[in-house]
């Protein structure tokens, strides 16, 4: 049985995946309202990324038969500074949760919970490749400045974002 530090901790991260899919939906309205189309597509579909997030760990609870305990998600903000802005932020969440990720981790090999363990593994590979992704991103927006031209480049290219299949699918 699993400890209830664990469990507990899981049960969190379950929130902090949903409070990411709740933030990046606010980002995308945002973007959506700003006639910034191609970034909105891409938030959206980030947004998405981070339900799949929290429905892979509460089908990962269950199957390890502990209990999920959802939690009031916090409200988004809705204003933002500017279309880079948002994306900066989303940096600053990626990074938030990595360092969430990387305590679980830590709690999981700590409480000898090995299958916590090699299921967060997913999760660390995950975030590496989520920060690096909105790295990039910040530091194009840096480069582009306020160049109408290049902006509208931009929300083009994050406009060609397609969906990528659902990690780990149905329990
Ligand atoms: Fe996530
Ligand atoms: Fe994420």
């Amino acid at each position: 049985m699993l400890s209830d530090k664990v469990q507990a901790a899981l049960n969190e991260q379950i929130n902090m995946e949903l409070t990411s899919w709740y933030n990046y939906l606010a980002m995308s309205a945002f973007c959506e309202h700003r006639n910034f189309r191609g970034c909105a597509q891409w938030l959206r579909m980030q947004s998405d990324e981070e339900l799949g997030h929290a429905m892979k760990l509460y089908n990962f609870m269950q199957v390890r038969h502990c209990p999920v305990v959802l939690s009031a998600i916090a409200s988004p903000v809705t204003q933002y500074e500017s279309i880079p802005a948002v994306f900066k932020l989303a940096l600053a969440q990626e990074e938030k949760v990595s360092a969430s990720i990387n305590a679980l981790y830590e709690l999981a090999l700590n409480e000898k919970a090995f299958a916590e363990v090699v299921e967060l593994q997913w999760f660390i590979s995950e975030q590496v490749e989520e920060e690096r992704t909105a790295r990039a991103i910040v530091a194009k927006f840096e480069l582009i400045k306020d160049d109408p031209s290049a902006l509208l480049d931009m929300d083009r290219e994050l406009g060609e974002r397609r969906p990528e299949p659902e990690p780990g699918g149905a329990a």
